[in-house]
C-alpha cells in the first residue's frame, strides 16, 4: 500500500479539529515547537527576560497565564485589539459568516460584504472616494507607493526619520530603522527622508517635482512622537503645492486609538490617501485599507484590462470584512472613540504628575491611548553612575528595567517605543476601566520609584541584563 506524507512514519499524529481541546494539549511544548520549527531567538528572548509565561486565555484588555494570573495587556497585539480581545460582537459577526455559506472570493463577481464596509469606511473620511482592502498593514503601505507612482508618474517617495510602515520590500524602503533594513538591501530606489516635523526639509524634497508621495505617520508609533500644532496642514499644503500625494499612515493611529476615529482630525487635515489595518481586525482577521481619492484610483484602474492589476488573493474575504463591519459597530455602540480620549488624558495627567516628582522621568506625552514616558538622564550622582554605565553597555537597555519588573511584579505588559529607544509605550485596548487605569497608574508609579533606588533590585536587574548582553526588544 502506499503512503501519503500524512501517513508516513514521523508525521504528525491525526488530531482533533477543536482547537481550544488542540492547544490544552499541547501548549506546554510551545516553546519547544517554537525553538524547533520556528524563531528560536524569539523564544530565547522570552525566556531570558522572564515573559514565558504560558498565557492560555485572553479576554478583554487581559492576558491569563496557566496558573490563572491576570496581566493587563498595553501592547494589545502591536495595535489590533482596540476592542479587546475576542470581543463578543466580533465573535458572533465572525461565526455568523462561517454559518451563513456565503459566496466568498468567487473573484469572478465582486463582494457585498466589501461594498458595506468601504461604503461605511468612506462615510468616516467623507473627502475620500475609493476603498483598496489589503491584508496587512504593510501591504496597504505598498499599494499606497503603487498608486502614487502611477496616479502622479512620479517615482519618488518621502517619508520621515523614526518612520515605521511596515517590513515588505516597499514599506521597509520608507521605513527609518537600521536594524529592520541591514542585511535586506538594496531596497526601493527614490525613497527620500527627512526630519519629522520638519516642514522646511519637507520643501526642499518636494521642490523638484519628481515625487509621488509624502507618507507620514500623525503620530509617530517608534517613540510616539507628535507632529508640532502646524505640522501636517502645513505638510499638506506644501504637497498640494508640488503636484506630491499626502498619504497619511493611520495603521497605527486610527479607529479611536488617539481620541478621534482618524488622528488626522486632532489637526484638521484631509489626506489624499489614508492607510488603516490593525484595529480594523477586531484582532481576529488580519485586514488593511487604503482610502483614496478617485482621481487617484481612476489612473490605476482606467480600463477593463487593467480591472485586477493590484489586489490579491485573498484580499476583500468575508471574515476579514465581516470584521472590520462589526469593528465599527462595536466602536459605535461602546461609545470608544470618546472614552480613549477620556481615559487617556486622565493617565496622560497622572504620568505628567509622575515627570514632576521623578528625575528619571523626562517627558510625557501622547493622544488618546498612545501614550509614551520617555525616561532620560539623571541629575543626581548616585543615579547618573548607575545609567551611565547601563547606557554604555546598551543604550535604551534602562526601558526594560522599567517593563520587566511591570511585567514579573504588577502583571502589566508593555513595551519599549523602538530599538535603543528611551520611550515605554501605552497601547491598551481602548475598553480599558477606570479600576484598570488605577492598576497602571500605581504599578509605574511603583517601579519609577524603585527605579530611584541605588543600589536597589531595579539596578541588580540592570547588571543581570548586561551579563547576558540584553538588546531592548524592537517594536
Ligand atoms: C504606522 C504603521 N504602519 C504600518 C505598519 C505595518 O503593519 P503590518 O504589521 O500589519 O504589516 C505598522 C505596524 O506596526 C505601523 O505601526
Amino acid at each position: 500500500m502506499r503512503t501519503t506524507a500524512v501517513d508516513r512514519p514521523g508525521a504528525p499524529p491525526r488530531t482533533t479539529m477543536d482547537m481550544g481541546a488542540l492547544f490544552s494539549q499541547r501548549e506546554a511544548d510551545r516553546y519547544t515547537m517554537h525553538s524547533r520549527h520556528l524563531n528560536e531567538q524569539m523564544v530565547r528572548v522570552l525566556k531570558t527576560i522572564g515573559y514565558d509565561v504560558n498565557f492560555c486565555r485572553g479576554q478583554g484588555p487581559y492576558l491569563y497565564d496557566r496558573q490563572g494570573a491576570r496581566y493587563l495587556d498595553l501592547l494589545s497585539g502591536f495595535g489590533v485589539f482596540a476592542l479587546g480581545r475576542n470581543h463578543p460582537t466580533i465573535q458572533a459577526a465572525l461565526r455568523s459568516v462561517l454559518d451563513s455559506e456565503l459566496p466568498n472570493l468567487v473573484q469572478m463577481d465582486v463582494s457585498t460584504l466589501a461594498g458595506i464596509l468601504a461604503e461605511r469606511l468612506l462615510v468616516l473620511a467623507p473627502y475620500l472616494d475609493k476603498v483598496c482592502f489589503t491584508n496587512s498593514g504593510a501591504e496597504a503601505v505598498e499599494a499606497a507607493i503603487k498608486f502614487a507612482r502611477a496616479a502622479t508618474g512620479r517615482p519618488g517617495i518621502v517619508s520621515c526619520e523614526h518612520a515605521f510602515h511596515g517590513l515588505s520590500y516597499g514599506a521597509l524602503s520608507i521605513t527609518d530603522d537600521a536594524i529592520f533594513r541591514g542585511r535586506f538591501e538594496p531596497l526601493l530606489p527614490d525613497c527620500v527622508r527627512i526630519p519629522f516635523n520638519d516642514l522646511g526639509a519637507l520643501e526642499k524634497a518636494l521642490h523638484e517635482r519628481n515625487i509621488a508621495a509624502f507618507v507620514v505617520e500623525p503620530i509617530q508609533g517608534k517613540g510616539v512622537n507628535l507632529p508640532a500644532a502646524d505640522y501636517l496642514k502645513g505638510a499638506a499644503e506644501l504637497c498640494r503645492r508640488h503636484g506630491t500625494l499626502f498619504v497619511v499612515d493611520e495603521i497605527q493611529t486610527g479607529l479611536g486609538r488617539t481620541g478621534r476615529f482618524l488622528a488626522v482630525e486632532h489637526w484638521n487635515v484631509e489626506p489624499d490617501m489614508l492607510l488603516i489595518a490593525k484595529a480594523l481586525s477586531g484582532g481576529h482577521v488580519p485586514v488593511g485599507a487604503v482610502l483614496t481619492r478617485k482621481h487617484v484610483f481612476d489612473k490605476v484602474f482606467d480600463r477593463m484590462e487593467r480591472a485586477v492589476v493590484h489586489g490579491s488573493t485573498f484580499g476583500k474575504n468575508d471574515l476579514a470584512m465581516a470584521a472590520g463591519i462589526a469593528t465599527l459597530e462595536v466602536l459605535t455602540s461602546e461609545g470608544l472613540v470618546d472614552k480613549a480620549a477620556r481615559t487617556g488624558e486622565r493617565l496622560l495627567q497622572a504620568f505628567a504628575a509622575m515627570a514632576e516628582r521623578y528625575e528619571l522621568v523626562h517627558d510625557v506625552r501622547g493622544k488618546g491611548l498612545m501614550i509614551g514616558i520617555e525616561f532620560g538622564h539623571p541629575q543626581s550622582f548616585k543615579l547618573k553612575a548607575s545609567w551611565n554605565l547601563l547606557e554604555t553597555a546598551s543604550k535604551g537597555l534602562f526601558c526594560q528595567l522599567i517593563t520587566i519588573p511591570l511585567f514579573k511584579e504588577h502583571k502589566i505588559l508593555t513595551q519599549v517605543a523602538g530599538h535603543a529607544s528611551h520611550t515605554v509605550k501605552l497601547l491598551p485596548s481602548l475598553t480599558i476601566s477606570d479600576a484598570d487605569c488605577d492598576w497602571i497608574i500605581n504599578s509605574f508609579d511603583a517601579v519609577i520609584a524603585d527605579s530611584h533606588r541605588v543600589p536597589g533590585p531595579i539596578w541588580s536587574l540592570g547588571k543581570s541584563l548586561m551579563a547576558q548582553s540584553m538588546r531592548p526588544l524592537p517594536k
